[in-house]
């Protein structure tokens, strides 16, 4: 099968310490891969490098098929909202904008006219049970509720990989089921590559493959 999502001897260091060192690893098209260890071992980081969201000292990274790490700011970009869905465990969220204009927002980057964008928005709202909330700001939603504004954000672009950095860490039981429901059969219906980094075994069993960070190395679990 081919790989999505190539490193070959990753490194970076962040405050004078290799936080990753030497990471070698590949995930095929559509897998779902879940990502633990220590809080501190490096799992965001990783993440963002993936992400395109931060570059290594050091090693390649290879994004369906394209060199991607040394790639410019600009191509970056591109790649990221071509391919990559992204939800952050901060959500990144815009205050200024509501929450339909946030899930949207990833589709006027592409140029799709606004009526549309906001339509797609809707639907996906409503996928993770927020539709009703539209026209709130971040500020005035739970945690759980930006948490799947982001979620959504990420997915409204229908993106070929997912990455979620805990994406239902501030979620009750069986809300956080339901978006690893969601989650999950994206990745078997529409073949979209999950990275998901939890803390929760259960969530981490639902996976095909399961990756430690752990010393500045990622092991297969
Ligand atoms: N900008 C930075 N400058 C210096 N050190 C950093 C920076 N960003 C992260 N680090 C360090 O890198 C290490 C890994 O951080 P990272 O956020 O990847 O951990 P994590 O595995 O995601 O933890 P958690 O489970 O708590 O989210 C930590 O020790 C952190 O202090
Ligand atoms: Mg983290």
């Amino acid at each position: 099968m081919t790989s999505i999502i190539s490193l070959h001897g990753v490194t970076r260091r962040l405050g004078g310490e290799a936080v990753l060192q030497d990471v070698s690893f590949s995930l095929p098209a559509g897998q779902s891969c879940a990502i633990i260890g220590a809080s501190g071992s490096g799992k965001s980081t990783l993440l963002n490098l993936i992400g395109l969201l931060d570059q290594p000292c050091h090693g390649r990274l290879v994004l369906d098929g394209n060199e991607a790490a040394q790639a410019d700011a600009d191509q970056r970009a591109i790649t990221r909202n071509r391919l990559l869905g992204f939800v952050f465990q901060s959500f990144n969220l815009l205050p200024q904008l509501s929450v339909l204009e946030n899930v949207a927002l990833p589709l006027s980057y592409r140029g799709i006219r606004l009526a549309s964008a906001r339509q797609i928005a809707k639907v996906q709202l409503e996928k993770v049970g927020l539709e009703p909330r539209a026209k709130y700001r971040p500020a005035d939603l739970s945690g759980g509720q930006r948490q799947r504004v982001a979620i959504a954000r990420a997915l409204v672009t229908e993106p070929r990989i997912l990455l979620a950095d805990e994406p239902t860490g501030n979620l009750d039981g069986d809300t956080a089921r339901g978006i690893i429901g969601l989650l999950t059969t994206l990745n078997r219906e529409q073949f979209m590559t999950l990275l998901m980094v939890t803390h929760d075994p259960a969530m981490a069993r639902c996976m095909d493959r399961c990756l430690l960070v752990r010393n500045g190395g990622v092991f297969d679990a």
